[in-house]
């Protein structure tokens, strides 16, 4: 191909998300949400001044790095008593904001280019990463069956996801997840343990110096 047909080719073609497959079912959409951030970041804002971010407390006493928040039916939280879902914010008393159509949208053309048809998510969990914020390996299990896919959406600064396997102990695979990147993961892979390395410091155009995650689940009846 000489330039000119390059740029030819570069004008012409929508750039096509290119997909990692990371697992048996475990797949990375690169760039699936840039098309939706318009969308995506005044839903965000209103999530946050309804159901505002909070440290919440793991059930042996430790204060979470990361800020979080929800949106959808039910939300999840952590107490002294455990980690479930509630239909309820337990700091507002009030219903969790209602899932917006941008993110119920996304979050299912995601899953079914990862193959997963009718995906029905209840739930999204706002996770917000500061500088220096990481997330611990652990399985996502407080669902009520694993039979549907976790859908993952990163926006903001850059992070390095920790892909496990089902043993905490085994060894993870490092992926760098950037702004308007997907991770889907279900099937054998929905119980991998996973997590997030320390965030450094950056700084994005749309987002400042902070990471905003989505985390869409069934979590079923709480
Ligand atoms: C999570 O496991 O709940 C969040 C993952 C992420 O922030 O990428
Ligand atoms: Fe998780």
């Amino acid at each position: 191909m000489n330039a000119s047909n390059l740029d030819l080719f570069d004008a012409e073609e929508a750039p096509v998300a290119t997909r990692e497959r990371i697992g048996e079912r475990a797949i990375v959409l690169r760039g699936l949400a840039l098309s939706y951030v318009p969308e995506l970041l005044p839903a965000l804002e209103a999530i946050g001044r309804a159901a505002p971010f909070r440290h919440m407390t793991t059930p042996g006493g430790l204060r979470m790095s990361v800020a979080l928040t929800n949106c959808g039916a039910l939300g999840w939280t952590s107490d002294a008593h455990g980690y479930r879902y509630t239909r309820r914010d337990p700091q507002t008393g009030q219903p969790w904001p209602a899932m917006p159509a941008p993110f119920l949208r996304l979050a299912r053309a995601a899953a079914a280019e990862a193959g997963f048809e009718d995906f029905r998510p209840d739930a999204c969990l706002v996770n917000r990463y500061l500088p220096g914020t990481r997330l611990s390996l652990h399985q996502d299990r407080d669902e009520h069956d694993f039979a549907a896919p976790i859908v993952s959406v990163s926006l903001g600064i850059p992070a390095v996801f920790l892909f496990g396997g089902h043993a905490r102990a085994d060894r993870a695979a490092r992926i760098p997840l950037h702004h308007g990147d997907v991770l889907v993961w279900g099937g054998p892979d929905r119980l991998r343990y996973h997590g997030v390395l320390p965030v450094k410091e950056a700084h994005h155009p749309l987002l400042g110096g902070q990471r905003i995650n989505f985390t869409f689940r069934e979590a079923g009846r709480p």
